[in-house]
C-alpha cells in the first residue's frame, strides 16, 4: 500500500530516485522483554521505529523508504509512518515482515520498485544511527558500483578484548582485535545483486553483509557512529535515553523553618545533640529546632509537604522522638520519591546555646544521618525579636535534591 500519498504505487511518485532505504521492524524484541515488539517500544516519549526514520528523511537525496512491521503492528507502523513522512518528500510503504530478519530483508526488497538501484537495510532497533552515516554508506556504495560493486556496512573498531570460547565457557583462544570490526546497519549494496543474492541464499543469516558475501560479493567497511549501537537489552534502552538527555537529573530545591520556645524543665535537644545544663525547648517532641527544619526543607524539596502534616502530632511514636528519628523516617520518604540528598544548610538564630563549640560535631552527626554535606551556621539578632529577647529559638534550613 502507498502510504505517503495513499494511492501511487512504490517509486512512482519519486521516478528518479535512485536509493530506496528498507527498515527491518518486525522482530519480537525477545531479549528486550517488553509486551510491544521492539520497534514499537519508545525512547523518551518516541517509538524506535519513529526515531529511526528520523535518519532517513533526513537523508541528503530522496529515497524510496519500505518499513517491515510484524503483521500485529501494521496499522500502528502505518500511523507512525504516516506522521514521520508527513512534511517529508520521500516515498513509504509499509510490508509485513517475516519470522528471521532476512525473511523480512526479503518482504522489504520485493516491495521496492525496479527503478532504484541502490538499497539500504536498516535495523529500526538502531534508533539512534545519525544521517550522515547513511549518506556515507551510500556514497560509498555508488563510488564501489563501477568498480567493484561491493556491498558497504558501517563498522567501528572493536575496544574490548575478546576471546574465543567453547560451550563449557572455557577460553580456547584471544582472538587479535585489530582484525575485528563491530558491524551496524545501515548496510548498503546494489539492489539487483542483492535482491539475487538472498534469493539463492542457503542458510539464514542475521546480517544483510553475510547474506551478500556468501553470495560471492566484496563487502567493504566505511566508518560507523556510537549512537548506531543495537538496543538490544532493557541496558541500551536506558543507555539510549541517556544520550537523548532524558535522564537528566532533576535538582530541587526546598525550605523549612522552625521555632520553638525555650522550657527550663526540659533537657535540650538541638542539632540531634544532647546539651546537658543548657535550658530545653517546648514542644510535642525533643523540640529540635535544627532537626525539623531539615526535615522540612527536604519535604519541601521533594514536594512531600511538611513535617507536621507526615509525622502527625497526635502521633504516639513521634511523642518523645529525638530529631533523628525524623531525620531518619524523612530521608527514606525523600528516597522512595526518587530523590538523594545534595546538601543541606542551616541556620540556627538564637541567643543561646553558644553554638560555635560543637558545630562541628552537629554537623558530622546530621551529615551522617543524611548520607549528605550538611553545614550548620549560628547567629543571633542583636537583641531583637523573639530570639533576641530570649524567647526561643529559629532554624531555618534549604536542602537539594536531585532525582
Ligand atoms: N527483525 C525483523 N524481522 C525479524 C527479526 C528481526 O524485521 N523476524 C528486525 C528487528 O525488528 C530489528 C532488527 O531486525 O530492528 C535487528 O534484530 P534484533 O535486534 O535481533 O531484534 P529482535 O529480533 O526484535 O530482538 P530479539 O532478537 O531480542 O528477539
Ligand atoms: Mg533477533
Amino acid at each position: 500500500m502507498a502510504i505517503a500519498d495513499g494511492s501511487a504505487p512504490a517509486g512512482s511518485a519519486h521516478a528518479h530516485a535512485a536509493v530506496g532505504v528498507v527498515v527491518v521492524a518486525a522482530g519480537s524484541g525477545t531479549r528486550l522483554g517488553h509486551h510491544e515488539p521492539k520497534a514499537f517500544v519508545s525512547i523518551a516519549g518516541r517509538t524506535m521505529l519513529e526515531r529511526s526514520l528520523d535518519a532517513v528523511f533526513a537523508l541528503s537525496e530522496p529515497a524510496a523508504v519500505v518499513v517491515v512491521a510484524p503483521a500485529s503492528h501494521l496499522d500502528s507502523a502505518e500511523r507512525i509512518v504516516l506522521r514521520a513522512a508527513a512534511a517529508a518528500r520521500d516515498h513509504v510503504r509499509v510490508v509485513v515482515g517475516g519470522r528471521t530478519r532476512q525473511q523480512s530483508v526479503a518482504a522489504g526488497l520485493e516491495a521496492l520498485g525496479d527503478e532504484i538501484d541502490i538499497v539500504l537495510v536498516h535495523d529500526a532497533a538502531r534508533a539512534l544511527q545519525p544521517v550522515e552515516v547513511f549518506d556515507r554508506v551510500i556514497a560509498r556504495v555508488r563510488a564501489e558500483a563501477a568498480v567493484s560493486g561491493a556491498g558497504v556496512v558501517p563498522a567501528l573498531p572493536v575496544v574490548d578484548t575478546i576471546a574465543r570460547r567453547d560451550a563449557a565457557g572455557r577460553v580456547i583462544e584471544p582472538v587479535d582485535r585489530s582484525d575485528l570490526a563491530a558491524v551496524q546497519t545501515p548496510q548498503g549494496f546494489p539492489l539487483a545483486r542483492y535482491r539475487a543474492a538472498i534469493a539463492e541464499a542457503t542458510a539464514d543469516h542475521s546480517d544483510d553483509a553475510n547474506v551478500y558475501s556468501a553470495a560471492g560479493h566484496p563487502v567493504v567497511v566505511v566508518e560507523g557512529d556510537a549512537r548506531g549501537f543495537k538496543v538490544t537489552t532493557p541496558w541500551d534502552l536506558r543507555r539510549a535515553e541517556q544520550l537523548l538527555g532524558a535522564d537528566r537529573p532533576t535538582l530541587r530545591t526546598g525550605i523549612g523553618i522552625d521555632v520553638h520556645a525555650y522550657d527550663e524543665s526540659r533537657p535540650l535537644w538541638l542539632g540531634g545533640l544532647y546539651w546537658p545544663g543548657e535550658p530545653g525547648l517546648a514542644g510535642h517532641s525533643d523540640a529540635d529546632a535544627i532537626s525539623h527544619a531539615v526535615c522540612d526543607a527536604l519535604l519541601s524539596a521533594a514536594g512531600l509537604g511538611d513535617i507536621g502534616s507526615r509525622f502527625g502530632v497526635d502521633d504516639p511514636r513521634f511523642a518523645e522522638a529525638r530529631g533523628e528519628v525524623f531525620l531518619r523516617e524523612t530521608l527514606a520518604l525523600v528516597r522512595d520519591a526518587g530523590f538523594e540528598v545534595v546538601n543541606v544548610s542551616v541556620q540556627l538564630v538564637a541567643k543561646g546555646p553558644r553554638f560555635a563549640p560543637r558545630r562541628s560535631e552537629v554537623e558530622a552527626l546530621l551529615s551522617r544521618l543524611l548520607d549528605a554535606p550538611v553545614s550548620v551556621a549560628a547567629t543571633t539578632t542583636d537583641g531583637l525579636g523573639f530570639t533576641g529577647r530570649g524567647e526561643g529559638v529559629a532554624a531555618v534550613a534549604t536542602a537539594l535534591l536531585h532525582s
